[in-house]
């Protein structure tokens, strides 16, 4: 079955993992009048607000069978779909998957990504080295120390990763990580860290948004403020680096990129997530269009939406230790008095169970100005005992 685009609302819609991306993508779908099918074992945050689910691994594959026959297009939610499932749901041309597989593909793997960024797209990265076992440590440049030695694949929130500082602590740091193939990175001197979103349609229209500032702690993203407090200078090059990006991989939908912008003023680009992203949730507020409704309009076949900031916006990760005091009794967090601030707007995901370190939700605190937006985001940080955002 091959659909014409755009697909009129109405239309089902697939989605690939169940998680919080894909709840908040499956609430501006409906808000718009599509219909989700989502694919994930269990119940879900996703599951709750879509209209269909099919309740199976991402890897059965009559469930991947069912979604190509039922749905003309695909998106996902989750960074390490594998590369074959989107494969299978584009063959014959069935669905259109947003993103396409080989986009996927590069951005599970940090070699492949450092390698496309630098040598095919031209944007700076840090200097760096494959290694693809421990003896490959002997012929590293002096030069790349003090460096980060990244695991290849599946590393997320700064899991997989060691700081090392020469040839022996590499070595054993390679172990440590398991002898798996890893990347070594330079450690760069950081002034900050933003991020930016592009988005490219099914007929190749690119936009970005401004960007996004992002702090984080113990390797998970805690605090965006946007738009970022960078120079038009350093905006205008990432969002331009951002659309070569988009353009070079023919990428179709919602692609995040980390960028570094380094003490002498340059940038670098870290990482790719072919998904929306974190840092992108206070589009939801702060933008005239935001990056789930992007990533409907994208994978529907229309044209995308105005990026631009309406406001400022402050978002505060929510994670399951805030559901604990301080002798790890359960406690609610108080969100009546969270709601008396002005401009705060509560996001929860639905998540049963509070974990340490598992996302549970995110507040939105917005304001005319930038300073208007932080104070109220400090005001709601301390009614939740968070630390102060910057
Ligand atoms: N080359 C580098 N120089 C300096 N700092 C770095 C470098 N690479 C990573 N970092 C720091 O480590 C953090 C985590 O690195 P990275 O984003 O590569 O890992 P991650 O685990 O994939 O994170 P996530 O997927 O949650 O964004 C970065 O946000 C940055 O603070
Ligand atoms: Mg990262």
């Amino acid at each position: 079955m091959q659909a014409n685009f755009p697909l009129p609302p109405g239309s089902v819609l697939g989605l690939l993992g169940g998680g919080q991306l894909g709840r908040m993508f499956a609430q501006a779908a409906a808000s718009m009048g599509y219909k989700v099918k989502v694919l994930e074992k269990g119940e879900c945050p996703a599951s709750e607000v879509s209209a269909y689910h099919i309740d199976a691994a991402y890897t059965d594959k009559k469930a991947i069978e069912e979604l190509r026959q039922t749905t003309a297009a695909v998106t996902t939610e989750f960074e390490n779909v594998p590369a074959e499932v989107l494969s299978a749901l584009a063959a014959d041309g069935a669905c259109v998957t947003a993103p396409a597989s080989h986009a996927v593909a590069i951005a599970q793997d940090r070699i492949d990504e450092k390698t496309f960024l630098q040598s095919v797209a031209g944007v700076p990265v840090a200097p760096h080295a494959a290694l693809l076992s421990a003896d490959d440590a002997d012929s590293l440049d002096a030069s790349l120390f003090p460096a980060i030695l990244k695991t290849a694949r599946m590393g997320y929130d700064g899991k997989g990763q060691r700081s090392v500082n020469n040839i022996a602590e590499t070595k054993a740091a390679f172990a440590e990580l398991g002898n798996r193939v890893c990347i070594l990175e330079k450690k760069l001197s950081l002034a900050k860290e933003v991020s930016v979103i592009v988005v490219r349609s099914l007929t190749g229209e690119t936009v970005t948004f401004p960007l996004f500032e992002n702090v984080h702690r113990n390797g998970i993203l805690a605090t965006t403020v946007f738009p970022a407090r960078v120079t038009d200078e350093v905006s205008q090059k990432v969002r331009d680096y951002a659309a070569r990006i988009a353009e070079t991989l023919q990428y179709k939908g919602v692609l995040c990129i980390e960028f570094f912008v380094l003490t002498d003023g340059s940038v670098s680009a870290n990482e790719m997530a072919p998904r929306p992203h974190n840092s992108g949730h206070v589009t939801i507020e702060a933008a005239v269009t935001s990056q789930f409704e992007q990533q409907v309009r994208a994978m529907a076949g229309l044209p995308l939406g105005d990026t631009s900031a309406l406001c400022h916006g402050v978002m505060l990760n929510l994670l399951g230790d805030l559901w604990f005091d301080e002798n790890d009794n359960h406690r609610e967090p108080n969100w009546a008095e969270l709601l008396k601030i002005e401009g705060v707007k509560l996001h929860l995901y639905g998540k049963a169970e509070a974990r340490r370190a598992r996302k549970m939700g995110h507040v939105t605190v917005l304001g005319a100005t930038q300073e208007e937006a932080l104070s109220r985001a400090k005001r709601a940080a301390s009614v939740l005992g968070l630390p102060e955002p910057l």
